[in-house]
């Protein structure tokens, strides 16, 4: 191993305690993006990141403001024009906590229990944002970064990215690399190294059915109007046929089927029901039938009830026939499928199945393509390579059932592909309450960083 990596890795092994303090510093700033009353927590956040940009000596530092939360940016540029240019992409906001009460120790107070630490956005994903930070930290300081930087942390990945597009658009010149490194996957379990090639897109939706003018006693006029709660029940329950397919018109035409090599693969990833199971609680699995939990969960496309509200729900009973029903509905979107197009589709179904004794009102929520990306990247050979000396075995190929807007709008706007990987497990319980992120696999996810940056800078 050369001197640099060596002395880089050191140096990484040695803080590895400040490098928690870090983590823990950003993990108790609440940075909810959805939460109007977090804004300040944002500014902070966005500010805490810029600063620690500056003390790793970037340049043109810049918390940039955005219609919605501000994107931090940074720079370093000191390994030349002929050296190779990453964008490093991260996102320093969090889903909510809640429901707070499942908690075993709050939520924005980490605290470190049998090698995990517990907190909103350990996993999801400020700590693989510590993690490149301190991979870079590591090799500044000694010397051995030989590739040119940009770092782009933005705050609203988790309500869809809604301003981050315009922002590249407006920012082309700055964020122009080679290609991108987007940390925000994660690995299938601790012994093996994953890359990730393919995420699924998202179109999310609100549905309100108003029934009659307000609330009515189900006495006096059940029987004669219709039921919000059970018309929204009925529209739901018609999206899928009894195979776990989509019924919405068209919704299959432009999936592009999985190939054979593809099915071949991701039959090599099976996990069998057993790890779903165990992993959910689920009493038995669920979806369309003739394809593998692996193929349905990488490469289908889904529709998801979020939230249903409607009618009385507190202790107790209360004879009512609701005024109004309301369904956060989104559906998970494969290549090639387009969510304007998908968002005619829910709206047609409507149209023909909506019955005339209710009134509807459908809205746009967060949205995006899915995407593939390019897997024979030089510098995804790079970061094979980094995962393989760490974790003594070759990374496996998978493609990822979250999604994450920003990489298509890279390829889009950019013309960069990203790199996508992460260090945080499918356990994790990342949206959930006690998401977690297990230390030992950070260390060596800070490790493989470490590695990849410096294979880079020698790929000259
Ligand atoms: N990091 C996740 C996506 C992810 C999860 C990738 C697990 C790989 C493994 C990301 O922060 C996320 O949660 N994205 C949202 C996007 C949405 C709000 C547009 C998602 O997938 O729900
Ligand atoms: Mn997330």
């Amino acid at each position: 191993m050369s001197n640099a990596l060596n002395q880089a890795i050191q140096y990484a092994h040695e803080n590895q305690a400040d490098f928690l303090d870090e983590l823990k510093v950003l993990l108790r700033i609440p940075s909810v993006s959805t939460d109007p009353e977090h804004k300040p927590d944002m500014e902070k956040a966005a500010r805490h990141l810029a600063e620690k940009l500056n003390q790793l000596s970037f340049k043109n530092v810049q918390v940039l403001p955005t219609s919605g939360h501000p994107v931090v940016y940074g720079e370093t540029l000191r390994a030349g024009s002929q050296a190779q240019t990453v964008l490093i992409y991260g996102h320093y906001d969090v889903q909510p906590a809640e429901p707070l009460e499942l908690w075993q120790s709050e939520a924005f107070d980490p605290q470190v229990r049998g090698g995990l630490i517990y907190a909103r956005g350990a996993s999801d994903m400020k700590g693989q944002v510590i993690a490149v930070i301190s991979a870079l930290e590591s090799l500044l300081a000694v010397g051995g970064l030989k590739i040119n930087v940009k770092v782009l942390f933005e705050g609203e990945e988790e309500i869809g990215s809604p301003n981050l597009d315009s922002f590249m658009q407006s920012h082309k010149e700055l964020l122009a690399c080679d290609f991108a490194l987007n940390p925000d996957g994660g690995m299938i379990a601790p012994d093996i190294p994953t890359i990730i090639y393919g995420l699924r897109g998202l179109a999310y939706f609100e549905l309100r059915v108003y029934g009659p003018a307000h609330d009515l006693h189900s006495g006096l006029f059940g029987g004669v109007v219709n039921n919000p709660a059970q018309v929204l029940c009925e529209l739901i329950a018609g999206m899928h046929d009894d195979q776990g397919r989509i019924t919405l018109p068209g919704y299959y035409d432009r999936v592009r089927p999985l190939s054979n090599e593809e099915r071949a693969e991701m039959g090599r990833l099976n996990m069998g029901e057993s790890f779903y199971k165990q992993q959910t609680g689920a009493p038995e699995l669920w979806g369309e039938s003739g394809y593998t939990p692996e193929e349905r969960l990488g490469a289908r496309p889904t529709l998801e009830v979020n939230g249903l509200l409607s009618g009385f729900t507190d202790h107790g009973s209360k004879t009512v026939l609701p005024a109004y029903a309301m369904a956060k509905i989104s559906m998970r979107l494969v290549p090639d499928q387009d969510p304007t197009e998908v968002h005619q589709q829910l709206r047609q179904y409507l149209q023909s199945r909506g019955p005339k004794t209710v009134r509807w009102e459908l809205d746009v929520m967060a949205g995006g393509p899915a995407c593939l990306t390019d897997r024979n990247l030089p510098a995804t050979r790079s970061l094979a390579r980094a995962l393989e000396v760490v974790w003594g075995k070759k990374p496996v190929y998978k493609r990822e059932g979250g999604s994450i807007p920003v990489v298509a709008s890279m390829q889009s706007i950019l013309g960069v592909e990203s790199v996508i990987t992460g260090f945080g497990l499918s356990d994790d319980a990342i949206h959930a309450p006690n998401e977690h992120l297990n230390l030992g696999n950070w260390a060596h996810g800070i490790d493989a960083l470490v590695h990849f940056f410096y294979f880079l800078g020698e790929a000259q």
